[in-house]
């Protein structure tokens, strides 16, 4: 399957429409950002560690039901997948606080949370991803029905239950994680876009140490060793 047209550039991906109107290529950059867009970088190699870590969880998570766009990676950098109308939430799954939960809540970092969090930010990088409730989601139209909202969060839910321990049998704790999911030319509800260090953060369970793109955002350095060893122990049976 071969790139036609660019249909999208965003921040770590470029789209590509592809002979099939079904399907699209995602070709994984190695640009780096962070704070809506404010702060920039490039790591050689990081796309297709990207790349291969979200298809071998996407295959993961088509083995236990999930549905999800991924078809087949096509080289290092090049994913083939499903086109789909992308819902405009950023479904977010928290095990751990961190980040802007302990900031905005004042949660202490690293309290392990009673229960997983799942909450919606809307996909704006022009008004800051702010955080939604189901009302504003509705309001918006973002998706027509609250069983939507309820599926999303369902299907976050399954698909924490499945990574959390997947991570956890090879000594990383995953904190929280960013999903999207989008409409398939049947109207079903799917996975899209990437599972990734760039999108999850791992801690590991040993030593602490930040496997993902903390790293980058707290100027930590080691990025790519971070998402290397992410990869080697998805990869280890
Ligand atoms: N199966 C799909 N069908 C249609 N669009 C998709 C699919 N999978 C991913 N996308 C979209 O492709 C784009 C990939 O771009 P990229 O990952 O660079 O993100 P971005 O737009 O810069 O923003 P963000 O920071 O929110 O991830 C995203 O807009 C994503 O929603
Ligand atoms: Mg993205």
């Amino acid at each position: 399957m071969e790139k036609r047209e660019l249909i999208y550039e965003g921040k770590a991906k470029k789209l590509f429409t592809t002979d099939d109107a079904n399907l699209l290529i995602s070709e994984f950059k190695d640009d780096l950002t962070a704070f809506n867009g404010e702060k920039k970088s490039s790591e050689a190699g990081k796309g297709a560690l990207n790349n291969k870590i979200s298809t071998e969880l996407f295959k993961l998570l088509a083995e236990d039901g999930i549905p999800t766009h991924f078809v087949k990676m096509l080289d290092d950098n090049h994913m083939l997948h499903k086109r789909t109308d992308v819902i405009l939430i950023e479904v977010i799954v928290r095990n751990i606080a961190t980040g802007s939960l302990s900031k905005n809540l004042g949660i202490k970092d690293g309290t392990v949370l009673p229960f997983t969090l799942v909450e919606f930010d809307y996909k704006n990088d022009a008004l800051g991803d702010p955080k939604l409730n189901d009302q504003h989601a509705l309001i918006l139209g973002l998706v027509k029905y609250q069983d939507e909202l309820d599926k999303l969060r369902r299907m976050a839910r399954e698909i924490n239950d499945i990574l959390k321990p997947y991570f956890a049998a090879k000594g990383l704790n995953l904190v929280d994680f960013k999903l999207e999911f989008g409409k398939d030319s049947s109207g079903n509800i799917i996975l899209i876009d990437e599972i990734s260090p760039d999108n999850c953060r791992f801690w590991d369970m040993q030593s602490g140490e930040k496997m993902d793109k903390d790293r980058f955002r707290q100027g930590l350095g080691g990025l790519k060793m971070a998402y290397e060893e992410v990869l080697n122990r998805i990869l280890s049976k």
